[in-house]
């Protein structure tokens, strides 16, 4: 209950809506409680002249009249309650927007380690439905909840008035029938909690298949895919077996008892008319009223249902709203307004500091497991730095403490002289422009993907970032050109125009630091050295850090560092490393013989 309260509170600015919703509903039910007096009053009328005590003339007008207010009611009810719905809409909408604004918002805050353990489909399912369920529930019971609120309170006061013994058995139906519907509620709540696991572990595959379709197709996975898909649906069978046979059997159970008590209530207002304590009128008003009070009460079970799923759904909800968050993001967030565009480095560098410094750093993703160890270097201004290891040696996490998305557990990272982790974020990854191991786009235009760092580029700062990244060409054969969408993730494009995308989008952002993480590996000899040539220009004057397997590309570098399993096994020239019969040595050798072979090959079957 309190989670719902909560959620009230998140959406405080829908008070006015809320308001209306509930206004128009008292009045709906006011327009429908004068229906039963009208038609109480139009009985005895008839009665009355039917007996021959009222002249048939006037009672001829009379109930004609009647007949007119009671359509006058029954009009007022139909056009109120649909104002009301119509409010019930916009709010509800509006209250979804809240919603999920707040959620990306908070999403957009966690730390990158938030993310590594979630599946994004998951994510993403579950907050559909904890969004619609509270949605829905708002709806629901601003609708019907005061009206039946109302209608409920009325019933038993007029009740009161003709006969307290009525009042009596509603006011012993309505707790225990709210009493039984909790019961139900409950276990079908924490059935319902078995299904959507399962449910939301069926969607997240279901997304990641779909975004990964090519590597399912390619291994035939479709039908394994699909059973594991159907077997999580399946599963779900039973439990709703079981979940359902629950709530029918105490819906047999709870209604059976409201039959019961309506039983007595009718043998008392009928029995109480025949024995001429109630005009005929009185009879029917009675009847009706009963009949409006059954209505509040069976409806009970459903908004006790749809408040369990909401407080299930704002549970599921919050428990993601109140993940800590980054506070670093968070104040970057807060510091930046919408759309301003990335900060300029204004952190003063520390006069003849390293712009790069590791100092004793071990880091682990997970706890317990280090993969890098006493990580020390210093990368001064103007440096050329490559890092060379094998695959899983920790080159790219090293990246990923440069830009800040993970701490350090020991040691220190420093940039421009100063402690990264005491830097804001916006200062920190506007002095760095990098090119991730995967490209990693989006699915909008070729435009908007160069951009996304700068989304004011002007058009010739965006074709010169693109023509230096040897990317202008093949971008203009497309027949939108610039404009071309690219598909999800960039999809549509091969993987070497992929990387030409994101070295232009580096290229655009003008940081001055570069880092490059197998930025063309992708690419054909003669795209690299085109591609080379452009970051060759931009690297000058810039301080970089290179990962590359390809060693020719690492060749002209200042230093290059070398790890094995986590540690740094050397730091120097090139030329020195060649000659220490280490990695570097190592992986030169090994990549000038397999360049031999491939030559020898060439030559004995060309
Ligand atoms: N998000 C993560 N969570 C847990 N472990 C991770 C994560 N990312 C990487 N690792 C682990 O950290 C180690 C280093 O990975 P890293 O990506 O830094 O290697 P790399 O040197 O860049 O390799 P490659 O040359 O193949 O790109 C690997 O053993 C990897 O399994
Ligand atoms: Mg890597």
């Amino acid at each position: 209950m309190s989670s719902l309260l909560r959620i009230l509170r998140f959406t405080r600015t829908l008070s006015p809506l809320y308001t209306a919703v509930i206004l128009c509903s008292v009045l709906t039910s006011a327009a429908a409680l004068a229906v039963p007096f009208l038609i109480g009053h139009a009985t005895d009328t008839v009665a009355g002249a039917v007996g021959g005590q009222t002249a048939t003339g006037t009672a001829v007008r009379t109930v004609v009249l009647i007949a007119a207010a009671v359509l006058l009611a029954e009009l007022a009810n139909t056009v109120i309650s649909n104002v009301g719905g119509w409010f019930g809409d916009v709010m509800s909408n509006r209250m979804r927007t809240i919603l999920s604004v707040r959620y990306y918002d908070k999403l957009l805050h966690l730390p990158q380690r938030w993310f590594d353990g979630e599946i994004t489909g998951t994510i993403v399912a579950r907050l559909n439905r904890s969004i619609a369920e509270i949605t829905a529930f708002a709806k629901t019971m601003s609708n019907a909840f005061a009206s039946m609120l109302i209608t409920t309170v009325a019933v038993l006061a007029i009740s009161a008035w003709y006969a307290w013994p009525l009042t009596v058995l509603l006011l012993i139906v309505f707790p225990v029938y709210v009493w039984l519907t909790s019961l139900t509620s409950v276990k079908w709540q924490k059935l319902e909690a078995e299904k959507n696991v399962q449910v939301d572990i069926a969607s997240g595959r279901f997304a990641e298949v779909v975004g990964q379709i090519r590597v399912v197709k390619s291994f035939v996975r479709e039908r394994g895919e699909l059973e594991d898909f159907s077997r999580r649906f399946s599963s779900t069978d039973a439990t709703t077996r079981e979940q359902s046979s629950h709530w029918h059997r105490m819906d047999v159970l709870r209604r059976s008892f409201l039959n019961l008590v309506f039983f007595g209530i009718y043998v008392i207002i009928f029995v109480r008319t025949v024995q001429g304590a109630f005009s005929l009128g009185e009879m029917v008003l009675l009847v009706q009223l009963m009949s409006m009070a059954k209505a509040p009460v069976e409806s009970m079970s459903w908004v006790i249902d749809s408040a369990q799923r909401a407080i299930a759904g704002s549970r599921d909800y919050f428990r993601v709203m109140e993940t800590p968050v980054d506070p670093r993001t968070a104040a970057v967030m807060a510091a930046r307004p919408a759309g301003s565009e990335l900060a300029a480095p204004a952190v003063e560098p520390v006069p003849g500091a390293p712009v790069l410094a590791f100092r004793g750093v071990d880091f682990a993703y997970e706890e317990g497991e280090d993969v890098l160890h006493e990580i020390d270097f210093r990368v001064h201004p103007g440096e050329k730095i490559a890092l060379v290891g094998e695959s899983g040696g920790g080159k790219s996490t090293i990246v990923n403490l440069l830009l800040g998305l993970y701490e350090p557990r020991r040691g220190s990272i420093e940039v421009v002289g100063r402690p990264s982790a005491e830097l804001p974020l916006d200062q920190l990854r506007a002095r760095i422009g990098v090119v991730f191991q995967d490209a990693s786009l989006f699915s909008g235009t070729i435009r908007e993907n160069i951009a996304y760092g700068r989304p004011g580029a002007s058009d010739e700062e965006v074709h010169d970032a693109a023509r230096r990244a040897n990317a202008d060409a093949f971008i203009r054969r497309f027949p939108d050109g610039y404009e071309q969408v690219i598909g999800e993730r960039g999809l549509k494009l091969s993987g070497g125009q992929r990387q030409r995308i994101a070295v232009a989008r580096a290229m655009l952002k003008d940081a001055p630091v570069l880092v490059l993480d197998e930025a063309t590996s992708a690419l054909d000899t003669k795209a690299e050295i085109q591609v080379q040539k452009g970051l060759d220009e931009l690297m000058d004057g810039r301080t970089s850090l290179i990962i590359a397997h390809r060693l020719s590309t690492i060749a002209e570098v200042d230093r290059i560092i070398t790890l094995r399993d986590g540690h740094i096994d050397e730091i120097g020239a090139p030329s020195e490393l060649a000659e220490t019969g280490g990695i570097y040595a190592q992986l030169l050798a090994l990549q000038s013989a397999g360049d031999s072979r491939r030559l020898a090959r060439y030559d004995i079957t060309g």
